[in-house]
């Protein structure tokens, strides 16, 4: 694992910074495979990323768009991470609708559609019974408990090894998130973290020892890259050499 740890000034070097990364493993993955696979985050701070990727002028039909979680809720409902990014992206690009691989949210049956979703991954990277597929890039955040995708402490997800996609659980409400071994399976992965809150759960996090089931963040170690962008407020407390 090569692991990367970059402090940004700001929110807004923080994501100029994440568009650089993005564009340059984008740019490797259309010259080796002719095409670039990227799972995004959800919540607040990767909006304005992804609003900064609306602005290229991109090869739009190379790209396939996936998400890392999804809050079990219709995709025009005000909560769904897919309606956050078809706003501030890909409805103002012209991307084919085919590319873009939205987590199931509809069938009134988590678990049926996390085994759809499933389905859905492992014949789009042609996959055989029990492979992982590798992304080239999966963006990442953690809440103030460490939780990252919709991988929550203490919850059954964070103990699920034997298919790429399962349902989570926050406070009872269901998600539908990507598995920790299809995370680690990454090329590459970037967590981008703003804000003060964040320290306590970023010591935990970067700490030699604490405890994974507590700080889920912990369990993401890829055989790949892995980038950490934070702005100063959520990094300014991490004292050891990264
Ligand atoms: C979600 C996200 C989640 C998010 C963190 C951080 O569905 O909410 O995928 O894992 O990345 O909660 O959210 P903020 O960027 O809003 O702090």
């Amino acid at each position: 694992m090569q692991k990367k740890v970059e402090v940004l000034p700001d929110w807004g070097a923080l994501i100029q910074r994440a568009l650089e990364v993005v564009l340059d493993k984008m740019q490797a993955a259309i010259s080796e495979r002719d095409r670039f696979t990227i799972a995004l985050a959800g919540g607040g701070t990767p909006k304005p990323l992804y609003e900064a990727i609306a602005a290229q002028p991109l090869p739009w039909e190379k790209i396939h768009v996936f998400w890392g979680d999804e809050r079990y809720v219709p995709p025009d409902d005000a909560d769904s991470n897919q309606r956050m990014a078809r706003l501030a992206w890909l409805d103002k690009v012209p991307i084919p609708a085919g590319n873009i691989h939205a987590m199931p949210t509809v069938a009134a049956d988590p678990a049926a559609d996390a085994q759809k979703h499933d389905a859905e991954l492992q014949e789009f990277f042609e996959l055989p019974a029990g492979e992982f597929a590798s992304f080239d890039l999966i963006l990442l955040g953690i809440g103030d408990d460490a939780h990252t995708a919709s991988l929550f402490p203490h919850t059954d997800a964070l103990q699920v090894r034997d298919r790429m996609v399962t349902v989570g659980n926050k406070d009872g409400q269901p998600r539908i998130t990507f598995t920790v071994p299809l995370i680690n399976h990454a090329r590459c992965i970037m967590f981008l973290i703003t804000g003060a809150s964040k320290q306590p759960a970023l010591a935990q996090i970067f700490a030699p020892t604490a405890d994974d089931m507590t700080y889920p963040a912990r369990l993401i170690q890829p055989a790949g890259e892995l980038w950490w962008l934070l702005d100063e407020p959520a990094g300014r407390e991490l004292k050891q050499e990264y």
